[in-house]
């Protein structure tokens, strides 16, 4: 892998190279402050008592007990809990999500906070909660597909449409040589960020400081605003560093909602930190799908339909419904495509967008479908996957504003050394008789960009300061966007302060859905723009300027001077320009957005391919993937280290959910049995091999004014299957559901 990329002159040269992370020092030696690392004089204590039912009615606190305990300084119920300016019921805000604060005393999932204690201390917070013992008037726990009640949801995701496709699916199965109906189960997933949800609440008179990781913090402040009738500017929120937040920290939650008005009541500041177990449900999940992909495919193995129904389970409350049949409208061509959603309500939390919302669970199916159908056909997958290359984007017709998914396959294949895999099943052993198994799927992902923008100041001596509003979840935006910024500003990262993560500043849109270099670096690089080009001005206006009449599009600004564009030998630092103006700093500010006509033209997808190598023990059906490679296409990348390790990220993410992660509810009481690290299994390194991640240049005029698409999430989508088609690849056995169980391959191997 090269360390540097081609990068367009424009950029400057600091941009594409693979600086370090700013605040990796800051990280390693425990400087970073986390929100519940703040400790505000006086501040009070916060712990949710939580139901131990899945469905039915607290009928009883001892609510008196709880107050008598030393430490309690109060116990808010639905009985006494303050009003809020609106109904948590109430859909607000760009992802419309229903709130739980105490409403009322049904009970609609195990671990939903039922009431909220607060003390001097934790330890009095967690006692006094404990001393609640709440009594239930239960209802049979519905956490099961058979028990849950199956429903047509209005949207998909945070408003996408319930079905999309073109083409006549009956027509093209009629016409097929092979017809293949293939079925999928995905589990709960939780998000298990390292740094557990966390929010520190001051009150000073009407104005609010809120410390609480967030991915999307100025709207946050709305919606906060919103609940206690403020104007949004009397929030200061920080969040400076998140200890990952994978979609789980982009919607606030209730229980923050709680400890914002436990500390206007009480007039003390309040922190809450919920504990690991306290996670599994309150704050959002990836839910569980049930997949169904009808396939036709013609003699020479193309796709003559391709129906992909997900249906999508949800609370019984809310309608978050995994976008999943989604990944099936942009990847493959076929002459007809439907992709269809419905909806299964259960008595769990609310699910939300979890890495890849959609893309991941859709195409761990999509991908284990291909390869099935790769099989009936004779073909080698690789092969299948390119005579099914959608040269447009099979639905709408459009062109892909780029697509180097070809260089993906190539790239990807020859350093994995693909050729040399036997068609069938189960014909190789490594030297400790281990099974076998090569196996590859593709990556796609959209690349959305959210409103955001950004200023940009040059200082007298030279320097600048860049803002934007930000979230840093460990993805590394700070330096990236820092580096977007610099070379905006022909400056050297080293040059450039970047004030970000707090609500204070521009606002940066959301950290999310992969978008946020792009939309946030856009409008850096605009800011940056716009004051060089005032700096320009006032050079190009002035006589004693050796850039006098060069207009400020006739400079190019590098290394903190500007030169003319078409006379290199007439130039001037920032520094001089400012001080013979007279002038203490220069301003620029800048947008980004989407724009809607590159959207309505192209086709907006970054794509990969991800082969994989899983070992099988033939005698205990113990998995292990011994080797991963990835191939990505992802527009310019601004940062080769730093994408790399989202890559790589994404690729373990992959791994985790092919053989690991799954939260299982017991049936008789619908609560999580395996609520913890214990229990709920993320990989470690010992569970990850050698992996690499090949960058593939990606030249896009169109997606945005960077070329940036976003390399957050799209690693996740094509490791699934490739972990569950290697499976296949050494036992013969194909998963239908994930994680895969050493019981589903045991009999395979007998
Ligand atoms: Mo995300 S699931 O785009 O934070």
């Amino acid at each position: 892998m090269p360390d540097t990329l081609p990068f367009p002159p424009r950029m400057g040269s600091n941009a594409g190279q693979p600086l370090s992370r700013r605040d990796g020092p800051l990280k390693v030696t425990g400087a970073a402050t986390f929100a519940a690392d703040n400790h505000p004089e006086g501040m009070l204590y916060a712990v949710p008592a939580t139901a131990a039912i899945a469905r039915g009615r607290v009928t009883g606190m001892n609510v008196a007990a709880a107050r008598a305990h030393p430490g309690v300084v109060e116990v808010y119920t639905p009985a006494n809990r303050p009003p809020l300016m609106h109904d948590p019921d109430e859909k607000l805000g760009l992802f419309g999500m229903r709130m739980e604060a105490l409403q009322n005393d049904s009970v609609r999932y195990a671990g939903q906070p039922i009431a909220f204690v607060v003390a001097e201390t934790l330890e009095a917070a967690t006692e006094g909660a404990a001393l609640l013992a709440p009594e239930y008037a239960a209802e049979p726990a519905r956490v099961t597909a058979e028990t849950g009640e199956r429903y047509t949801p209005e949207r998909v995701g945070f408003g996408g449409p319930l079905s999309v496709g073109a083409g006549d699916i009956e027509a093209g199965l009629a016409a097929a040589a092979h017809r293949l109906e293939t079925r999928f189960e995905t589990p709960d997933q939780y998000h298990n960020a390292m740094e557990p949800h966390a929010l520190v609440a001051q009150w000073d008179g009407d104005k609010l400081t809120l410390d609480t990781p967030n991915q999307a913090i100025v709207m946050a402040c709305g919606l906060f605003a919103a609940y206690f009738g403020i104007p949004a500017e009397n929030i200061h929120l920080r969040s400076p560093f998140l200890g990952g937040g994978f979609g789980s920290k982009a919607v606030p939650t209730g229980a923050q909602i709680l400890t914002i008005l436990a500390a206007r009541e009480l007039g003390r500041p309040v922190k809450l930190a919920l504990t690991r177990q306290q996670m599994f449900g309150p704050v959002g999940h990836r839910a569980r799908t049930w997949q169904t992909l009808r396939m036709g495919l013609d003699g020479a193995g193309k796709l003559t339909a391709l129906h992909h129904h997900s249906t999508g389970a949800t609370s019984s409350f809310d309608d978050f419904i995994e976008p999943a049949a989604a990944a099936s409208r942009t990847l493959y061509a076929s002459p007809a495509i439907l992709t269809t959603h419905d909806g299964i309500r259960l008595d769990t939390g609310t699910p939300g967008a979890m890495r890849a919302p959609g893309e991941a669970s859709g195409s761990a199916a999509l991908e284990v479908a291909i390869d099935e159908a790769a099989e009936v056909c004779g073909m080698n997958p690789l092969a299948f996957r390119l005579a099914n290359y959608a040269e447009v984007e099979p639905i709408t017709g459009k062109p892909y504003s780029s697509k180097a998914l070809r260089e993906c396959y190539e790239a990807g294949a020859k350093a994995f050394g693909w050729a040399s895999r036997p068609l069938a099943p189960r014909q190789m052993r490594d030297e400790a008789g281990m099974l076998t198994g090569w196996g590859m799927g593709t990556a796609v992902f959209h690349c959305p960009m959210f409103p955001a923008s950004a200023e940009a100041v040059i200082r007298a001596d030279g320097t600048a300061v860049i803002r934007t509003s930000g979230a840093d979840m460990g993805q590394g935006a700070w330096t990236a966007l820092a580096q977007i910024g610099a070379a905006a500003l022909g400056l050297d990262p080293d040059q450039v302060e970047f004030e970000s993560g707090h609500s204070h500043l521009p606002d940066a849109g959301v950290a999310g859905g992969s978008g946020h270099t792009a939309s946030a670096g856009q409008a850096l690089h605009n800011a940056g723009e716009d004051a060089v080009a005032r700096l320009a001005e006032l050079a190009s206006t002035d006589p004693a300027s050796p850039l006098y009449g060069t207009g400020n599009a006739g400079v190019l600004a590098r290394r903190g001077r500007l030169y003319a564009r078409d006379d290199e030998s007439r130039s001037e630092s920032y520094a001089e320009i400012l001080a013979r103006a007279g002038k203490p700093q220069v301003e620029g500010t800048g947008k980004g957005a989407r724009d809607p006509a590159s959207a309505e033209t192209y086709a907006l997808q970054a794509h990969g391919a991800v082969f994989a190598e899983v070992k099988v023990d033939p005698e205990l059906g113990q998995m292990r993937v011994s080797r991963m490679i990835g191939a990505f296409a992802a527009g310019r990348i601004i940062n080769p280290k730093l994408a790399r390790s989202q890559y790589l990220g994404g690729m373990i993410w992959g791994l985790s959910f092919a053989l690991h992660e799954e939260a299982i509810h017991d049936r008789r009481t619908g609560r999580i049995v395996n609520a913890d690290f214990a229990g709920y299994h993320v990989p470690v390194n010992a569970d990850v091999p050698e992996m690499e991640a090949i960058m593939i240049h990606e030249d896009d005029p169109h997606v945005n004014v960077l070329g940036v698409k976003g390399v957050g999430e799209i690693g996740i989508t094509g490791s699934v299957g490739a972990v569950a088609n290697a499976i296949w690849h050494a036992t013969g056995f194909r998963p239908h559901r994930f994680p895969v169980r050493i019981e589903d391959v045991l009999p395979s191997l007998s």
